[in-house]
């Protein structure tokens, strides 16, 4: 089965691995064209031998360049998926480049990019928007306040976009994953993969990169009038939700009381 819609044409962002990289694949499965971005032009060379789609080297966040390179593309399906966790850190022990690229990936080169695509899907009256946010983007975490900040601001992105385009024919779809086994920590855990797969992922069955793109190629097949405008997609063996109580170990709040007398 294919993709039930009359799209022809997909661009993928943060495109030369992980969850970005397996979307290629299978919206390439599909038969759609599709544009693979990022900033890493020898992955996404391997990638286009790979799979037939076209490398688009790009970086997101030069918003001139994005206009100039995708801005000419009649993109049918959209998929806004580059982002990163520069940094595991509470804000006040952040620094100004770790807050300002995450804001700059997440958000910013989020935003920027849905605009400058959507105004051709609303002319052709067709078209289906997927942007990435998190499981995170609907609950704090520790020490995440910057990435689940930009993933909320994504994802209100996408709940915003559903009521201006209602009436164009256009979907949108939020897919929030949970824990996917990508390299996406890698360099906020400094750099050594054994040690953040033995951190995050051994002993844990996470999802892959592949499972997420089966979820979003299974919304794409839907009849054009069925919209799933979000879908969280976790693992099995991880739950979200319930109130979880931050409290300080009873010397530390002793301590922080006196001191606040
Ligand atoms: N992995 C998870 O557990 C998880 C969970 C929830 C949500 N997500 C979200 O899923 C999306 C994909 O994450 P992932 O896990 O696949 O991460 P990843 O393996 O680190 O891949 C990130 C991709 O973004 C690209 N990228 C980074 N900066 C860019 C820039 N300035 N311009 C263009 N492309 C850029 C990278 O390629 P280059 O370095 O070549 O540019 C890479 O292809 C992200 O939005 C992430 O927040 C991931």
């Amino acid at each position: 089965m294919t993709a039930t819609p009359p799209y022809r044409t997909a661009l993928v962002t943060g495109a030369s691995r992980g969850i970005g990289a397996a979307i290629v694949r299978a919206l390439r499965a599909e038969g759609l064209e599709v544009w693979a971005v990022a900033r890493s032009a020898q992955r996404l060379e391997a990638l286009a031998a790979e799979t037939g789609c076209w490398a688009l080297p790009l970086d997101v966040t030069d918003t001139a360049a994005l206009e100039a390179a995708i801005g000419p593309l009649a993109v049918d399906v959209l998929v806004v998926n580059a982002g990163a966790v520069s940094a595991v850190a509470p804000l006040h022990e952040m620094g100004r480049h770790e807050l300002d690229a995450m804001l700059d990936l997440n958000v910013k080169a989020a935003f920027h990019t849905v605009r400058v695509v959507l105004p051709g899907m609303v002319a052709r009256r067709s078209g289906h928007l997927f942007l990435v946010s998190s499981i995170s983007a609907h609950h704090a975490y520790p020490a995440m306040a910057v990435y689940t900040a930009s993933k909320a601001a994504v994802s209100m992105l996408a709940q915003n976009l559903r009521l201006d385009l209602v009436g164009t024919g256009i979907r949108v779809t939020e897919l929030a994953p949970g824990r996917v086994e990508t390299d996406i920590y890698l360099d906020a855990m400094g750099g050594d993969r054994a040690a953040v797969r033995a951190r995050l992922y051994e002993g844990f069955r996470s999802l892959r990169p592949e499972e997420v793109a089966r979820v979003l190629v299974e919304a794409l097949r839907l009849p054009p009038h069925v919209d799933l405008s979000r879908i969280d997609i976790v693992p099995t063996d991880q739950a979200f939700g319930g109130v979880v109580l931050a409290h300080l170990a009873g010397a530390e709040a002793q301590g922080r009381e006196s001191s606040q007398r």
